[in-house]
């Protein structure tokens, strides 16, 4: 009897190990990307951060799905305090600026990945600050030259009051043909803790 007993459970721990198995690779059969970008320095309620809210919030992603993350890389705002921040984004979104950029790809680990097209993502969580209600002109560099039609796309922001602002509406309007679904934002000052919050989103999108 104990034997049958003893079989019966180790069968259903191999039970238990092969559906965890079955559900990681089924979300890993979809190549995810988490494209962002994302400002360290002083920043509005927060302080002076070494790591921007935003790409706290890319890496739960990645810690979560396994995703590669394309970071948007520019030094143009680098030691900049707040408010000569906020007055020199408010230009570049008034003149509709595309500030340059550099790409950082790396995989869920923080390796450097060289690749130069985003053909084999099938989706892509697109994530940045509100800066004066929409994602910075940045992003939008990027929007005119990486063409992401066709993809199923995830919008997030970190923000301190505007939650996505126009920010879905922009990323539909730069990708007409992709599937882009309902966004997710979280307050900066909050990403810290926020770990939950993002597992809960990821879990309610079926991905
Ligand atoms: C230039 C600038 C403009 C901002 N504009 C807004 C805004 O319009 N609405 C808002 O809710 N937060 C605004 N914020 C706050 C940021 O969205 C918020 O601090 C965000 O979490 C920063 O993310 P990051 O650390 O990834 O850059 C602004 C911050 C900056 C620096």
């Amino acid at each position: 009897m104990k034997k049958i007993l003893l079989t019966l459970f180790a069968t259903a721990l191999v039970g238990v190990g092969c559906m965890a198995q079955t559900s990681k690779t089924s979300m890993n059969n979809k190549k995810i990307l988490v494209v962002f970008f994302s400002h360290a320095g002083e920043n509005y309620a927060v302080g002076n951060i070494k790591v921007g809210n935003t790409k706290v919030v890319a890496d739960y992603i990645s810690e979560i799905t396994g995703a590669d993350q394309f970071e948007i890389v520019t030094h143009k705002y680098d030691g900049m305090a707040y408010t000569p921040l906020t007055q020199l984004a408010q230009e570049e979104q008034n003149k509709d600026e595309r500030p340059a950029f550099e790409a950082l790809i790396t995989n869920a680990k923080g390796t450097k990945l060289d690749k130069t097209s985003l053909a084999d993502y099938d989706v892509v969580f697109i994530g940045g600050p509100v800066w004066w209600g929409t994602y910075p002109q940045v992003m939008f560099t990027f929007f005119d030259q990486y063409d992401l039609n066709g993809k199923t796309i995830y919008p997030f922001t970190t923000h301190e009051g505007s939650g996505l602002g126009r920010c879905v509406k922009d990323v539909k309007q730069a990708y007409p043909k992709a599937d882009v679904q309902n966004g997710f934002s979280i307050y900066g000052h909050d990403v810290k803790e926020g770990k939950s919050k993002v597992e809960k989103w990821l879990k309610s999108i079926n991905l």
